[in-house]
This record gives structure tokens, C-alpha cells and sequence, in this order.
């Protein structure tokens, strides 16, 4: 069994995790507006990611008896000044992210609910990745620059991105 505590947290990470993917959606119609397809395919594979990670806390809820509650979610921001900036902001976003998660963690340790810490280690991991991966577009960002050729370089190597599993092997939705 779920403690409230760690429910009410939980429904919150879904809202957050949610929120990811609705903002990364958002990028991506920028970026299809400035005909940058690469970088859109790019905010479609983590919107997904996102929807994923709402998942994770979704079942997770549900296989230990707790209740799942959806919050309404914010509107996004639709524009963005340039690539670099919009980028700069899903830094920013998953580095808030990244203090929700360890806001959890601890929450797992004030409660030592050990289940909630192991489930919660993987997404200590996959924030290090969220943003280490958002850094690596923005280095190349910063090497191709914003213009011309060096744009559309960029851009063509976003493209390259393979989305990922939404779910871990053997679990289904
Ligand atoms: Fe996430
Ligand atoms: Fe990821």
C-alpha cells in the first residue's frame, strides 16, 4: 500500500511528467513553424519519453493500491526567440524536473518505502540523460551556430534520433 503522502506526490510527478511532454509538443509545432523538421522529430521523441514517464508513476500508483487523480495542466509557451533559446528552456525544464525527482527520493527515505526508492532510482538515472542529452544539442548548437548551413547541419542530425521504448521490456500499458 501507497502512503497519501507519497500519492498525492506521485499524482503531482504525473501532472509534471505530463506537463514535459504537452511543452516538448509545443517546441516541436515551433520548430515544424521555422521549417526546422529535424529539431521537431527531435521534441516529438521526448514528448513521448515524457508520456512514458507519466506512465511509470501511473502504474506505479496503481500496483501498490493508490488512487491515480489527474491534475489540469498549464499552457505551454508556443513561441520561442530561436533554437538556442527554446533548447535553453527544456534545460531549464528538466532541470527543475530533476529536483522533483529527488524531492521524491527523499520523500521514499523520510517513509522508507523502499519501493518507491527503487523505482525512483531509475528516473535518478534517466535525468542525468534528460539532461546531458538536452546539453549535447545545445554543444552542437554552439559548434554549427544558428545560421545557414551550419543550422541545417544541425537540424539534419536531430533528425537522426530514434525514439525510445515507452515502457520498460515485458511491461505493457
Ligand atoms: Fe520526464
Ligand atoms: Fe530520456
Amino acid at each position: 500500500m501507497i502512503s497519501q503522502r507519497m500519492q498525492d506526490a506521485m499524482n503531482q510527478q504525473i501532472q509534471h511528467e505530463t506537463f514535459s511532454a504537452y511543452l516538448y509538443f509545443s517546441m516541436a509545432a515551433y520548430f515544424h513553424s521555422k521549417g526546422l523538421d529535424g529539431m521537431a522529430h527531435w521534441m516529438k521523441a521526448q514528448a513521448q519519453e515524457e508520456f512514458g514517464h507519466a506512465l511509470r508513476f501511473f502504474n506505479h500508483i496503481n500496483e501498490r493500491g493508490g488512487r491515480i487523480e489527474l491534475y489540469a495542466l498549464d499552457q505551454p509557451d508556443h513561441e520561442w526567440n530561436s533554437p538556442r533559446d527554446a533548447f535553453n528552456a527544456a534545460l531549464k525544464h528538466e532541470q527543475f524536473i530533476t529536483g522533483k525527482i529527488n524531492d521524491l527520493a527523499k520523500l521514499a527515505d523520510d517513509e522508507n518505502d523502499r519501493a518507491a526508492g527503487i523505482m525512483l532510482q531509475w528516473f535518478i538515472e534517466e535525468q542525468v540523460e534528460e539532461e546531458d542529452s538536452v546539453n549535447k544539442v545545445l554543444d552542437l548548437l554552439n559548434i554549427a551556430g544558428e545560421q545557414g548551413p551550419g543550422l541545417l547541419m544541425a537540424d539534419r542530425e536531430l533528425e537522426q534520433r530514434v525514439p525510445g521504448a515507452i515502457l520498460p521490456p515485458g511491461e505493457t500499458i
